[in-house]
């Protein structure tokens, strides 16, 4: 058919075709091609379903099926011509079939529309990107347990306000980053469980008078059941923004860790080194190591927060039931889904590769008074001292090593006393860093006994 001729999908009352402008504006072609194996699974769930209620024959149904399989291998083979002026992936799935089945073809859009279809077709789509975000974190989270398990015991400067503050457990930072993403997981779980009910039947808006059995479909698609309002279900976009936000909480955490990559892997820290596989090189500065993919994944939460502040915007204030607003939902999640993939599995390579300067994390645990607490602390325990005024005494201490250039355990006994006469030999004990990490054995600790103890918990979790 002609660009100049009205569309053969809806033209009855059309006269004239579209303007060029208007065919621009409208076609979601472009784009929603990425929806055809969901498409065309929906529409062979529903032919099925309209020949078992009796509504189009057997014959037209086992036709109209073969066909669409016909359909899905030209547009995977990229045999498929995409028409602009078809729209959408759904018509110019139905003009194709049409071509090859003829007839049978104009029955299959009986009990149906393009808004519950196209609902379909979407959330068949983001529910396959749940689950590859569910892998995708679990994947990492692995990779992290892997890391903290050898590294239960490395010492590693803790900081606040990104000043020393004080040790911590190389796998306590690790195991921190396991937490963050489990409650990814749990969130996408949770929305994907939430998204699971079928809109297919839900027709135009009001549903239909022909005699449909919408848990047959539903169930046919894998949906745990077919939504309860017709309305609701044509208008409901709910599932791309939980994937949206919670794509975006995930890219944020993932921006953090990456965040501290790039300042760990710099050459004023060098507390990690990054594998050549995800680092590059500098075209001018041949010593140049430089972490790209830990700085692309710290962007990307500005493309993924984008795409969910972008939704919702559109999603605001629309009336019900469908307008034609919605159709902008699809560019944003596919984007944001491709990049959100990307970040977790480049992130995994990277933790599953990256190797800990155990020596260098040491050290720099050590430096900045980092154990000033524990000798606070051992003055309350060991001296009966109030808290308030044991940090009084530690400050002096902590004055008195940085007036002579040294470190808390250099200042000697006879020193530590001229600032209170209460200190003892056995002070030295809890100055160390690892003594003072080995201490911190509250629930959800540092202490290596307590990083331990939440590897094997998630060992068990992820077996
Ligand atoms: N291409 C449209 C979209 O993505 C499909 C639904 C069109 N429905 C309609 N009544 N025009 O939203």
């Amino acid at each position: 058919m002609s660009d100049k001729s009205s569309n053969q999908m809806w033209g009855g009352r059309f006269a004239a075709g579209p303007d060029a402008i208007m065919e621009a504006i409208n076609a979601s072609i472009g784009f929603d091609k990425r929806l055809a194996a969901q498409d065309i699974a929906g529409s062979r769930a529903h032919a099925a379903m309209l020949a078992a209620t009796g509504i189009i024959s057997d014959s037209d149904a086992e036709t109209i099926r073969e066909g669409l399989l016909t359909v899905l291998s030209e547009i995977e083979e990229g045999r498929f011509t995409f028409s602009t002026a078809l729209e959408d992936i759904h018509m110019n799935v139905e003009a194709r079939l049409k071509e090859i089945v003829g007839e049978p073809a104009g029955r299959l859009h009986t009990a149906r529309s393009r808004n519950d279809q196209v609902a379909t077709d979407f959330k068949l789509w983001v529910r396959d990107q749940f689950d590859a975000f569910e892998s995708g974190l679990l994947a990492l989270i692995r990779a992290l347990v892997d890391q903290a398990d050898a590294g239960a015991e490395w010492v590693m400067p803790g900081f606040t306000h990104l000043q020393t503050a004080q040790p911590v457990t190389w796998g306590h930072h690790m195991m921190a980053y396991v937490e963050m993403f489990a409650r990814d997981l749990s969130r996408v779980r949770d929305a994907r469980k939430r998204m699971n009910e079928c809109p297919l039947g839900s027709a135009a808006l009001a549903g239909t008078g022909f005699a449909i059995d919408r848990h047959m479909t539903a169930e046919a698609l894998g949906f745990d059941r077919p939504t309860a309002n017709s309305l609701d279900a044509v208008s409901d976009r709910d599932f791309a923004l939980e994937f949206l936000s919670t794509a975006s909480i995930s890219a944020m955490h993932l921006s953090r860790f990456a965040e501290e990559l790039v300042i760990w892997s710099s050459a004023q820290f060098r507390f990690v080194a990054l594998s050549d596989r995800f680092s590059t090189g500098s075209s001018i500065m041949p010593q140049k190591k430089n972490p790209d993919a830990a700085e692309l994944i710290r962007a990307k939460i500005g493309r993924i927060f984008g795409a969910n502040v972008a939704l919702m915007t559109v999603m605001k204030g629309l009336p019900l039931a469908y307008s034609k607003d919605m159709q902008e939902d699809k560019e944003q999640v596919f984007d944001a889904a491709d990049n959100l993939m990307l970040a977790l599995a480049a992130m995994e390579g990277m933790v599953k590769d990256m190797s800990a300067n155990v020596e260098n994390l040491e050290a720099a645990a050590s430096a900045g008074f980092s154990t000033a607490t524990d000798l606070a602390d051992w003055l309350v325990r060991e001296t009966g001292l109030p808290f308030r005024e044991a940090h009084h005494v530690t400050g002096s201490l902590v004055a008195m090593a940085e007036g002579k250039g040294c470190d808390l355990p250099d200042l000697s006994l006879s020193e530590m006393q001229s600032v209170s006469s209460a200190i003892t030999e056995g002070i030295y004990d809890v100055l160390g860093v690892h003594n003072s990490v080995a201490s911190r054995l509250s629930h959800g600790g540092t202490a290596p006994a307590r990083v331990r103890e939440q590897v094997a918990r998630w060992k068990e979790i992820l077996a």
